[in-house]
């Protein structure tokens, strides 16, 4: 099978996208917007960008043309954090990902505790083992698409005293956080195997 993705509809695109690009880690993202309201919705189109200096990226749609809460908080205020959601918390991520109105505080919605950041304004999820407090670097308008790259530098990093680290590293130990990953539709994945392979001696 062969596609040209230009002769294909969006929703095809979409599809062969979000099926191949697998898993994606969900950037659970919680904002405030300019009048104080809390917001958290997830977003898979999240990669790690840059170690120094310290950057992530998540990738917005558009609703109905217009921006989703989370981008319009982070463009008003310059502040999101990454909440590195947890197989325990899946029925919640899925929970906030409705389409609620700006006035709807996901964190009521899904019975979540919130804290507030200290390096930026915006919370975070008070019960999530890792996060990622951010300010935004750069916000890129993707031409020709509804969505825009969002370019956050990770200020302070927050990790759960009971998640171990790699001893003598600032490694953490990935399968105690118990991270989810989405696949496509309504499918998400889990730490399979992980194997260690050594890298080539050159
Ligand atoms: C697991 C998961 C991942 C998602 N990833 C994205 C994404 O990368 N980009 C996006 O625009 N929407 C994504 N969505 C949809 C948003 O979460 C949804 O539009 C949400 O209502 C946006 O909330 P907001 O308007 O409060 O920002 C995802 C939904 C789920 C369940």
């Amino acid at each position: 099978m062969i596609w040209d993705t230009h002769a294909l509809g969006g929703r095809e695109r979409y599809q062969l996208l979000t099926s191949l690009v697998v898993p994606r880690p969900i950037a659970w993202v919680s904002t405030r917007s300019a009048d104080g309201q809390r917001n958290l919705a997830p977003f898979s189109y999240f990669a790690a960008v840059s170690a120094t200096p310290f950057l992530v990226s998540v990738s917005i749609g558009s609703r109905r043309g217009e921006d989703k809460d989370s981008l319009r908080n982070i463009r008003d205020t310059g502040a999101f954090c990454v909440n590195l959601a947890t197989e325990a918390q899946l029925a919640q991520v899925n929970e906030t990902s409705g389409e609620w109105g700006p006035e709807v505080d996901e964190f009521v919605m899904a019975g979540l505790e919130s804290a507030q950041a200290d390096s930026v304004d915006a919370p975070y999820v008070a019960g999530c083992p890792a996060v990622l407090e951010c300010r935004v670097q750069q916000i890129v308008a993707l031409e020709g698409s509804p969505n825009t790259l969002v370019i956050g530098e990770v200020l302070r990093v927050r990790v759960a005293d009971e998640i171990p680290m790699i001893p003598g590293t600032h490694f953490v130990d990935t399968a105690a956080l118990r991270p989810v990953a989405r696949l496509w539709g309504d499918l998400y994945t889990t730490l399979g195997d992980l194997p260690a392979l050594e890298r080539p001696a050159v």
